[in-house]
């Protein structure tokens, strides 16, 4: 008989979590304005609002961060992270930042000015911010295959060329700056970028005199997928495959908190030195000193760890292989979920599960608080909540798809537990004729208001 799949690690210290009853989540979900960011973590069972810094440590990272150096300037633990920053990405110069969306300030504030136009696909929300904050547009270059949830193209991340193209051609090169790859692709799914494409972009933007720079969170779990699914690439390692995508571009901004392995942190590397001393200045101002930039020595020196530990197969294996099963299960119920899975959260397609509740009433929010009520399950909604208001006519904005994201942190949970969330999952969706409504908005902010907005009932 052929062996099951098991994980290539074994437990070593374990964190208590605690069930509630139906009656209690009710409550305190009303207490919480019905909005899952308002709660505390004590009153989630399962925490699935995000697998950004809320994974495990290896015994090896917790050794290094025993190990840190905290002086000030000049540090082993920064020599540490530098040595594998340049291993794994080639990258010759790095600036450490308190974590990705810090990184984003530092290299847009060198980058990006009033009217420019970063093309890419679909870049992250606080991506998007820190472009929009300066008064520049990120267009979204995205294959369209990856908005039909049922579609199996495998690299849903990818970028169309038509498209972008015709962003190089309707603008001035002065205007664009840079193009943004985002690997993998969170906003369409946590969805892989393939090697082909990389290629193809470089060489058009080459055309174009565009330089690319990646959006690198998840970059391991790309060349994950790359090595599983693009032909030729299965006999390479992970860390060959990574090297030759980051080769593609001139620098990367990363948040440690995912394929850092780390639970704070983020960084950028590049080549071009006059950049990278344009840059150093605002770390100096933003940040800290260029070689901490807000992290300790001790969290440089984990992450120099966590790095080596992401970009290796059998890691990799078993994160992937966990998404998965949870997906397959999922699909197995006959629940709507985005397809492929993703390489960090499976994703809920709301608006087929849940046809009833009226765009204006959240779909996707609602779904997620049935969850929750449930089995004390926190996901989170990748809908109009998120999506906020048209800065001008101050009305929704309907994105194509209303999700709820499933994300599953690196090395936390086990497969007993996506049984579990599976089965709730089930539950609600059996009893989803009964949801008749969703919300209505108490009170929200300006700009970014699903993590403070205040819903009731409708
Ligand atoms: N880029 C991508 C693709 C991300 O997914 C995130 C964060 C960032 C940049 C910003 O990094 O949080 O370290 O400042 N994503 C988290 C999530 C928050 O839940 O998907 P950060």
């Amino acid at each position: 008989m052929k062996l099951p799949y098991a994980e290539p690690f074994r437990i070593k210290m374990v964190e208590e979590i605690r069930q509630s009853t139906q009656e209690e989540r009710e409550s305190w979900l009303k207490n919480a304005h019905y909005n899952l960011f308002n709660l505390k973590s004590s009153q989630v069972f399962i925490d699935l609002l995000t697998d950004s810094g809320t994974g495990a440590m290896s015994d090896q990272q917790w050794g290094a961060l025993m190990t840190g150096d905290e002086s000030y300037a000049g540090s082993r633990s920064f020599e540490a992270l530098h040595e594998t920053v340049k291993k794994i990405s080639g990258y010759q110069y790095l600036l450490p930042t308190h974590q990705g969306r810090a990184a984003e300030n530092v290299l847009f504030s060198v980058l990006v000015k009033d009217g420019d136009i970063i093309p890419g696909n679909s870049h992250f929300d606080t991506t998007k911010g820190h472009i929009e904050i300066r008064k520049a547009h990120a267009v979204d270059c995205t294959i369209d295959e990856a908005f039909d949830v049922d579609n199996p193209h495998l690299f849903k991340g990818n970028i169309n060329l038509e498209k972008l193209e015709e962003v190089y051609k309707s603008h001035p090169k002065e205007k664009i700056p840079f193009c943004l790859i985002t690997i993998t692709c969170n906003s369409s799914g946590g969805q892989p970028v393939s090697l082909e494409n990389v290629k193809a972009v470089k060489e058009l933007s080459d055309r174009y005199g565009i330089p690319i720079y990646f959006d690198s969170a998840r970059f391991a779990e790309n060349a994950y997928f790359i090595k599983m699914r693009e032909k030729g690439q299965e006999n390479r390692t992970i860390k060959e495959i990574a090297k030759e995508v980051f080769s593609y571009g001139v620098g990367m901004t990363m948040s440690s908190k995912k394929d850092g392995l780390v639970n704070i942190g983020g960084f950028i590397a590049l080549n071009d030195e006059n950049i990278f001393r344009a840059a150093s200045n605002f770390t100096i101002i933003y940040e800290g000193f260029i070689t901490y930039g807000g992290m300790a020595g001790r969290d440089m020196a984990a992450l120099a760890v966590g790095l080596n530990e992401a970009t290796e197969f059998a890691y990799l294996e078993s994160r992937i292989s966990q998404v998965e099963y949870l997906g397959n299960r999922l699909i197995e119920f006959g629940i709507p979920v985005q397809k492929p899975i993703g390489g960090h959260a499976v994703f809920i397609d709301s608006l087929k599960f849940l046809p009833n509740i009226p765009r204006d009433q959240y779909p996707a929010q609602t779904l997620a608080n049935e969850i929750y009520k449930e089995a004390g399950i926190r996901t989170v909604e990748i809908g109009t909540l998120l999506a906020d208001r048209d800065p001008e006519t101050r009305e929704n904005r309907y994105p194509k798809l209303e999700l709820v994201r499933l994300a599953i942190p690196r090395r936390t949970y086990t497969n007993n537990h996506m049984d579990y969330i599976a089965v709730a999952i089930k539950n609600v969706y059996e009893r989803k004729e009964e949801i008749q409504k969703g919300y209505n908005i108490v009170w929200e902010s300006e700009i970014l208001r699903h993590f403070t907005v205040q819903l009731k009932e409708a």
